[in-house]
């Protein structure tokens, strides 16, 4: 698949013009690899992987999409393949190159023009946000570990046992599932530190009457998972029902909402009107959701901005919640792949409310 990528930008690129992709999502994208440092540089006839001692040995059996050269003075030895293919502009990633980088990249090229008009950011994205079957089976792998991870973790939260002590637990089960790290940091709040949408978790004892939220998920071959559960403890008030119930029901019409040819922003309204009509405005301040891959929050998104037109094979998370300060919160997130007639949940963990 990286292969495919590497000519669909070759084809963008006129004679004489370059891409340097150097960011880390990127050079995994067009390489299948991933390290902390490198350069892909594609010309309209030959695409390189400049890759260092640490990762060479290895590169050399894993990327088949590029020539894999090592390097030791990257951006002279890009200075001389731009000479060598005839280039006088090269393209880099603008949304991901630092200021820095910029200038002494300048520097090593000249008389090599570098450009940083942002028209490669917006290719690569599009080009990210729709899925191959692969990508797509990877991504419901990590989805199939973190829903397994739930149902373990459903059996061993009770009170008295800490927030980090909940989180430490979910991580070194989803890693011995065989997830290669966590998506990202997980979130495991509870009671009133459970209105906080990016909330730590803490040394805080889980007690009865609490909301706890989880969110969390796996990685499989460099591709990401992401989902949100909030149950109940022991017991719980009219009120949290009331929260939770809207949240799912704004889920659920979101989810039902989803197709190909919908706008982004469209979405998010759809689940915002259920929340403010019940009464809470203001407590959803965040997006709706997101589309997940290589990265945890890629493009496009749910939120009250977002102008593009979902096409098949992206995969959005669909992430409402109600946040009540210094009280208590819940946020229930599903990961959803657009399909040609609609959308497709691949999140298979139970979302009623559960009152353990
Ligand atoms: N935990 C990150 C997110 O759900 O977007
Ligand atoms: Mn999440
Ligand atoms: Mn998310």
């Amino acid at each position: 698949m990286q292969t495919e990528s590497v000519v669909r930008l070759q084809k963008e690129l006129e004679k004489g013009s370059a891409l340097l992709v150097a960011s880390v999502p990127g050079r995994f994208y067009l390489t299948g690899f991933e390290t902390s440092d490198g350069y892909v540089l594609i010309t309209p006839e030959n695409a390189y992987f400049l890759i260092d001692f640490r990762y060479y040995e290895k590169a050399k059996e894993l990327v088949k999409s590029c020539d894999v050269l090592l390097s030791n003075a990257a951006l002279r030895q890009v200075s001389e393949l731009c000479e060598e293919n005839g280039i006088s502009n090269l393209f880099v990633e603008s949304e991901y190159a630092s200021l820095s980088f910029f200038n002494s990249l300048k520097e090593s090229v000249s008389p090599v023009s570098v450009s940083d008009d942002g028209r490669f950011d917006s290719l690569l994205r599009e080009m990210r946000s729709v899925k191959t079957q692969r990508e797509l089976e990877l991504i419901r792998e990590a989805q199939k570990l973190t829903d397994d991870t739930f149902s373990y973790i459903l059996e061993r939260i009770e009170t008295g046992r800490t927030e980090r002590e909940v989180m430490l637990d979910m991580e070194f089960y989803m890693r011995r599932l065989g997830s290669e790290g966590v998506s990202f940091d997980f979130i495991v709040v509870s009671g009133k530190n459970s209105s906080l949408p990016h909330g730590v978790p803490t040394d805080k004892i889980i007690e009865r009457g609490d909301f706890l939220t989880m969110d969390f998920g796996a990685v499989v071959g460099g591709y990401r998972s992401d989902m949100t559960r909030t149950v109940a403890v022991g017991s719980v008030s009219d009120e949290q029902k009331r929260v939770y119930e809207t949240v799912l029901k704004a889920q659920n019409a979101a989810i039902e909402a989803v197709r190909p040819g919908e706008i982004c922003k469209d979405i998010d309204k759809i689940a915002r009107d259920i929340i403010n009509k019940a009464g809470y405005e203001g407590c959803f301040g965040h997006g709706l959701g997101h589309s997940v891959g290589i990265e945890i929050h890629e493009w496009p998104n749910f939120n009250t901005r977002c102008e593009a037109v979902l096409k098949p094979g992206t995969v959005m998370t669909v992430e409402p919640g109600i946040y009540l300060e210094n009280r208590f919160g819940v946020r229930i997130e599903d990961m959803v792949f657009v399909t040609e007639s609609g959308c497709e949940n691949i999140t298979k963990s139970e979302k009623r409310l559960i009152c353990l």
